[in-house]
């Protein structure tokens, strides 16, 4: 059954009460005169998130730019960037707490349990090596060392991917490939040790429609053959409902509204998922002006008491201005953070 991993129903990833702040600068405090002790400022990025991912499951989390998106992604195996960090909450993974472990255990997990897709394909591969030699990096790193063994492997997954002619193209070089094959090349490169998660973020963004139709096609079947969970990243909400089994709204750094893609997108509570599939162009609108929502994202300089979108909320009250909305559970597949919801609070 989908959603359950090997019968057990323990979800893959469970990320709780997640905060991700960025550095801003520090100040000594002074416990006595001989040591002064650094402690560093952070403004939050993303503040308070939880969420799951199950066995074979295809999670999508959307937002406008600048919304936290890459953040949460990039502190799944512990690749944020530097002046960047975790400064709450816990990333339990298979089992496995992920928050606090050494590099070298993170390298362990990387590539060959967690790997990710990023959307600039050119900017990842190294320009100088034969695509082949990159794709078998990854095996290397995991410990393969029979060379035939990590030939053929290589030969198969790309095979998988679409890259056509593999025989030939294993000795060609990034330079001479299309975007859109690059872009085959990196879910190879991040496929080949067969990890449970595959973190794409925003893999599409950069591809004309056509080929974006293609990888999206490429992602599902990488799901259903391999098996593969996948947490989706992208601005873009009609990739999302093409492709995932279920939704993730972020606005501003926090969850706004979670659920299956059919239940949001069908009943969407909370005014700025509305405002989302609202400004997607769809048939029905041919010919008429696309409706965007007014006003941005606020930046995580601003200082911010209650719903972050109250102040492009039509629906605004003075006390979505005074706390952030607790969460409710609207049904099993269903959950929102917004005052208007009168289910009741998750506990
Ligand atoms: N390395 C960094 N140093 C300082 N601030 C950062 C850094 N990376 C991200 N930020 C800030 O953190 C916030 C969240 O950024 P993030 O990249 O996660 O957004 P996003 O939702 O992925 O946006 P986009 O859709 O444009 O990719 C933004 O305000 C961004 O400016
Ligand atoms: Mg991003």
């Amino acid at each position: 059954m989908r959603g359950k991993h090997e019968g057990t129903g323990l979800p893959l990833l469970a990320v709780r009460h997640l905060s991700i702040g960025i550095q801003t600068n520090h100040t000594y405090l002074k416990k006595n005169r001989e040591k002064s002790k650094k402690k560093w400022e952070y403004r939050l990025a993303v503040e308070d998130i939880s969420f799951q991912i199950n066995p074979e499951e295809i999670v999508g989390i959307v937002g406008e730019s600048g919304c936290g998106k890459t953040l949460t992604a990039l502190s799944i195996p512990g690749l944020l960037p530097e002046g960047v960090g975790i400064t709450g909450g816990t990333i339990q993974f298979n089992g496995t707490e992920l928050r606090g472990l050494s590099q070298r255990e993170l390298c362990r997990i990387r590539g060959n349990e967690i790997s990710m897709v990023f959307q600039e394909p050119m900017t990842s591969l190294n320009p100088l090596l034969k695509i082949g030699r990159q794709i078998a990096e990854p095996l290397a790193l995991h410990g393969w060392k029979n060379k035939r063994q990590v030939h053929d492997e290589v030969l198969e997954i790309m095979g998988k991917v679409g890259l056509p002619e593999p025989e030939r193209l294993i000795d060609a070089y990034p330079h001479q490939l299309s975007g859109g094959m690059r872009q085959r090349v990196m879910i190879a490169l991040a496929v080949v040790c067969k990890p449970k998660l595959l973190i794409a973020d925003e893999p599409t963004t950069a591809l004309d429609v056509t080929i974006q139709a293609q990888i999206l096609q490429l992602m599902k079947r990488i799901n259903q053959v391999l098996g593969t969970s996948i947490l989706f990243i992208s601005h873009d909400l009609a990739v999302i409902s093409r492709l995932c089994d279920r939704v993730l709204v972020m606005y501003a750094g926090k969850f706004v509204e979670e659920g299956t893609v059919r239940s949001v997108f069908n009943h969407p509570v909370h005014e700025y998922t509305k405002g989302l599939i609202g400004s997607m162009p769809s048939k029905a609108q041919k010919g008429k002006a696309l409706v965007s929502i007014p006003g941005k994202v606020p930046s995580i300089q601003e200082k911010r008491f209650g719903c972050p979108f109250a102040p492009r909320c039509l629906r605004a009250e003075a006390w979505c201005f005074a706390a952030f909305p607790e969460r409710r559970v609207l049904d099993d597949d269903h959950q929102v953070c917004c005052v208007w919801a009168t289910a009741p609070v998750v506990t």
